[in-house]
C-alpha cells in the first residue's frame, strides 16, 4: 500500500484497548493494520476509522505462520514505522488447568515475542522503528489465580528490556505499556477494579508515551507508584494480602429477595 503516512500495525485490534489505540493512531493521520483473530470484527472496525486501513486475520499462537504472515502484512504496507504489540488472553485459573495456562503462554509470551522479533528484523534494516508492548502492572508480582498471566507480562517487560538494550544505540524505540486496570471484555465482571480506565483513555495515553519517546510508561500514570510501593512489600506480607483480596473478590455481590 504506497502512501507517504506513517503506518502502524496494531496487534489485536478487535476489541478493547487494540481497537481504542487503532482508533486513535487512525485519527492521528497513521495508515492502520488491523490483525487478530476475527477477520470479520476487524472489517466492521475498519468502517469507523477515518483514515486508511488494512486488515488480516492473523492468529499469534501458530509462531512460525505468524512470523510469515506479518513479514508478509510489512510487504504489503511497503513500509513500517509503528508495531504495537496488544493481543493478549487472561483466564482466572485457579484450579491450574493445563490448557488454560498453556493458552496464556502461548498468546502473551511465545506471540508476543514473535511479533517483536518480526518487528525488530525490519526496523534494524530500515534504522529506525518503534514496538511498542502492552505488559501490565501484574508484571511485577506473582498471581496465584493467574500463574501464567502475570509470569507472561514479566516475559514481556524484560524481553522489552533486552531489546532496548539491544537497540540502545540506534533510532529504534521500544516503549514498555504497563496499563492497570482497564474496561475491557478481559476484566469485566471483576470486583475490585480500582481507578479502572476506558479503553479510550488507555489509548490515549499510550499514545501520549509513545509521541514523548518514554521507554516505560504506566497507564496511568499513578500505578507507578502503587507498584513501586506493592515491590517493596515482603512476600509473606503481599501472599497474605492477596488471599484476603481473592476471598474478597470471590463473594457474589448481594442480590434483592
Ligand atoms: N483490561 C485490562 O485491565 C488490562 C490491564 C493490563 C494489561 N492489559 C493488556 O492489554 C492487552 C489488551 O487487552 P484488552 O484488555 O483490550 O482485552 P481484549 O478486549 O480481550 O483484547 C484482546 C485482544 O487480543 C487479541 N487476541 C487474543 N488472542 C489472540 C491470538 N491468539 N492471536 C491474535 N490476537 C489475539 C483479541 O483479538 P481476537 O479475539 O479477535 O483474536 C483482542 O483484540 C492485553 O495484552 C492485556 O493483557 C489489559
Amino acid at each position: 500500500m504506497k502512501s507517504s503516512k506513517k503506518k502502524a500495525i496494531v496487534v489485536g485490534s478487535s476489541t478493547g484497548i487494540g481497537r481504542a489505540l487503532a482508533k486513535k493512531l487512525s485519527a492521528e493521520g497513521y495508515l492502520v493494520a488491523l490483525t487478530g483473530r476475527s477477520l470479520e470484527r476487524l472489517q466492521e472496525l475498519q468502517k469507523e476509522l477515518p483514515g486508511e486501513s488494512l486488515a488480516r486475520e492473523i492468529d499469534v499462537r501458530d509462531t512460525r505462520e505468524a512470523i510469515h504472515n506479518f513479514r508478509n502484512l510489512i510487504m504489503a504496507l511497503h513500509d513500517l514505522d509503528l508495531m504495537v504489540i496488544n493481543a493478549g488472553v487472561l483466564f482466572q485459573n485457579e484450579p491450574l488447568q493445563w490448557n488454560l495456562e498453556e493458552e496464556m503462554i502461548k498468546v502473551n509470551a511465545l506471540g508476543f515475542a514473535a511479533v517483536a522479533n518480526v518487528a525488530a528484523d525490519y526496523f534494524l534494516q530500515k534504522g529506525a522503528g518503534c514496538i511498542v508492548g502492552i505488559s501490565s502492572v501484574a508484571a511485577h508480582r506473582g498471581s496465584g489465580r493467574s500463574p501464567a498471566y502475570n509470569a507472561s507480562k514479566a516475559f514481556v517487560s524484560n524481553y522489552m528490556e533486552g531489546l532496548r538494550q539491544k537497540f540502545s544505540n540506534t533510532a529504534i524505540q521500544v516503549v514498555d505499556i504497563r496499563p492497570g486496570f482497564v474496561d475491557t471484555e478481559m476484566v469485566r465482571g471483576r470486583k475490585g477494579l480500582f481507578g479502572i480506565i476506558s479503553p479510550e483513555k488507555a489509548a490515549e495515553d499510550i499514545y501520549e508515551a509513545v509521541r514523548k519517546g518514554k521507554r516505560i510508561a504506566y497507564v496511568p500514570s499513578w500505578w507507578g507508584i502503587v507498584m513501586w510501593l506493592l515491590r517493596q512489600v515482603p512476600e509473606s506480607v503481599y501472599h497474605w494480602g492477596y488471599r484476603r483480596y481473592l476471598s474478597w473478590d470471590k463473594k457474589k455481590p448481594a442480590t434483592l429477595p
